[in-house]
């Protein structure tokens, strides 16, 4: 296991679309290493999750957890998840959105306003290979969407619309 560097924004790496991992490739020693890396570079960091790009891995994994987390005290627990090829299903009126307040550690102190999708099913698969699907709702959601959305090349900033919302983390 290693703390592996962080890709900044302006890195174009954050800006590809990752590959698909091949279910014959997860039990493989590099694949299972990437995800230690994954986890471990995300703890040190305290994020709430981290997707492979972000360390310079152009590959659909990503890693989501929250426990006691400084700098998301509000948010939801989520327990370590590991999310391989996820995909994400919209579960309401696909306009319904609520305003999600993002970071991400690939933006340096800055967050701003998100619109979410506020219900959504995951289905993926997890480290072992085995198929997972669960619903998610609210924040929770919002964070699940912010992870899947870097293995497609996009960051929070993307979608924020009131660009007035956007804040250091002194100011938040
Ligand atoms: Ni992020």
């Amino acid at each position: 296991m290693a703390i592996r560097e962080i890709l900044q924004v302006g890195d174009t790496r954050l800006r590809e679309v990752s590959k698909s991992v091949a279910e014959e490739a997860i039990d493989l020693a590099a694949t299972q290493g990437l995800i230690d890396d994954i986890i471990e570079t995300m703890r040190h960091a305290n994020g709430a999750g981290l997707a492979a790009p972000q360390i310079g891995a152009r590959v659909r994994i990503c890693a989501i957890e929250v426990g006691d987390n400084p700098r998301y005290p509000y948010k939801p627990k989520i327990p370590l998840t590991i999310l391989i090829n996820p995909t994400i299903e919209i579960l309401e009126d696909e306009a319904l959105v609520f305003q999600n307040f993002e970071g991400c550690l690939s933006v340096p102190d800055l967050r701003g306003q998100v619109p979410r999708h506020p219900h959504i099913r995951i289905t993926a698969l997890d480290r072992s290979g085995a198929k997972i699907d669960f619903v998610a709702k609210g924040i929770t959601a919002g964070t699940f969407q912010h992870e899947v959305d870097h293995l497609d090349g996009k960051l929070f900033l993307d979608r924020v619309v009131d660009t007035t919302s956007l804040s250091t983390w002194d100011n938040f």
